[in-house]
């Protein structure tokens, strides 16, 4: 069968754009109430997306004064979704920073058997500085630390899962033989970080393992992303950063000696789609005409490790020099280099700055007709750009509503997404291979 492209629904607040939560057609339910998300997958689902997807910081934002920055616990979240749910796969973000191994590893093994084996795991190392001050830490954990730890925490959780053989289990009543000891074995892992005994106390799961997700963009986000990930979230703002990525990433999971196919790369797109590019063009800007600036100058302060950035006027066009180094501060690196990379070409006020990347925080937006937004994922899959789409619709649920209407059933009469779910685990939906077992 051809290439067929991955759609994944990033869910976040009434919407990806900053202002969404005021907008009048976006969702009317609290971000506390569990139906909302319900809905949302069930509407994914119904447009066969391969999954959805949760996000997740472990502190409060600062500007909660007038940005709708409310959620619930992602792994708490999957636990009703997966009841809700038949098909789709479901992804949470959980911290390797700030969670135990065995935790972790019993949180999303229970998850997998929950769903029937539609669950991932995106792996963060948790860049908001704040975080730390929740975990007994008094500053941020440096970069390189957070990497180094996220290392040592995969080696155990993946030897906590691989603890158990498929078979361990026998639950033969007349027999009177429940388990089988000598098929489920200790990990005793000791470590700079981490000392564990293992085995898990939770058998193995249907996928064997949940599917492994990452985001880092650096370095070496990138080759912790060429070891574990197999699908890989990514944001960019224009084509060609997407295919250097994309060629960079391919190569390193190939020296890493795993195949090209087993990692799937997927940009985010955030679509404004109407039925004519002006129709949607002027929906953009009546979002943008609902974001406050001062929410957003606190949230690029966030990304750039809390610089200061109050005394820059709104109107004046921004130099590089304007802004940290990369490397000066221990947040996320590498959206600070697509948001200096902006500046350098387009030296946009502050003002506009702010108003595209309240769109959805430096990943490519795009506004215009169901057509035009299925040439652009069209041309991305083939251009080696994507493997297919971290969908990000601006507005919840309307725009997911718009996409699955419109721009699925192109994709499927173009033969380049499915018209209905072959398999029922996230592994079979993203073409990844079950991890092979001990012995
Ligand atoms: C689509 C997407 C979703 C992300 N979700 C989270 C998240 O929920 N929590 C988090 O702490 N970081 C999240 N990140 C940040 C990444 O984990 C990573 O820190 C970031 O891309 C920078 O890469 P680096 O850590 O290699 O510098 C996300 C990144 C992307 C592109």
């Amino acid at each position: 069968m051809a290439r067929q492209l991955h759609l994944n629904l990033f869910i976040n607040s009434r919407g990806h754009h900053e202002a969404s939560w005021r907008h009048p057609n976006s969702t009317p339910r609290v971000m506390t109430d569990i139906r909302y998300y319900q809905e949302l997958a069930q509407k994914a689902e119904a447009g066969l997306f391969d999954s959805i997807f949760l996000a997740d910081q472990l502190a409060l934002a600062d500007d909660i004064a007038s940005a709708a920055r409310t959620w619930l616990e992602p792994i708490t979240a999957l636990g009703a979704l997966a009841v809700s749910t038949s098909h789709i796969g479901l992804i949470a973000t959980a911290s390797t920073t700030y969670t135990e191994p065995f935790n972790l590893a019993r949180q999303f093994a229970s998850l997998d058997h929950i769903s029937g084996g539609r669950i991932g795991w995106n792996i963060v190392t948790s860049w908001m500085a704040t975080a730390a001050r929740n975990f007994g830490g008094t500053g941020q954990v440096s970069h390189a630390d957070r990497y180094d730890r996220g290392e040592e925490f995969m080696q155990v959780v993946r030897a906590l899962w691989d603890s158990w053989a498929d078979d361990a289990i026998l639950d033969d009543r007349d027999g009177g033989r429940y388990g089988r000891p000598d098929r489920i074995r200790p990990i005793n892992h000791e470590g700079a970080h981490y000392r564990v005994a293992g085995p898990l106390n939770v058998p193995r799961s249907p996928q064997g393992r949940p599917v492994l997700v990452q985001a880092g963009s650096s370095d070496t986000g990138r080759a912790f992303a060429a070891r574990h990930a197999e699908a890989v979230f990514t944001a960019h703002m224009e084509k060609a950063t997407a295919q250097e990525f994309y060629a960079d990433l391919k190569a390193r999971v190939v020296a890493a000696g795993r195949r090209a196919d087993q990692a799937l790369i997927l940009p985010g797109l955030s679509p404004m789609i109407a039925s004519t590019e002006a129709e949607a063009q002027r929906l953009t800007r009546e979002l943008n005409e609902l974001t406050d600036p001062e929410v957003g100058r606190k949230r690029l302060s966030a990304r750039f490790g809390g610089h200061d950035f109050s005394h820059l006027p709104l109107d004046k066009p921004l130099r590089p020099e304007d802004f940290p180094k990369s490397d000066a501060h221990e947040a996320a690196r590498s959206r600070t280099e697509v948001i200096i990379g902006l500046v350098r070409r387009e030296q946009p006020t502050l003002r506009q700055l702010l108003a595209s990347l309240a769109g959805a925080r430096g990943h490519f937006t795009f506004a215009g007709t169901p057509e035009q937004v299925a040439d652009l994922m069209s041309e991305w899959f083939s251009d080696g750009a994507a493997d297919g789409f971290n969908v990000m619709p601006p507005i919840l649920p309307w725009m997911l509503d718009v996409f699955v209407a419109e721009v699925v059933p192109l994709l499927q009469r173009r033969g380049l997404f499915r018209t209905a779910y072959e398999g029922s685990t996230l592994r079979a939906h993203y073409g990844l291979d079950r991890p092979s077992v001990m012995r």
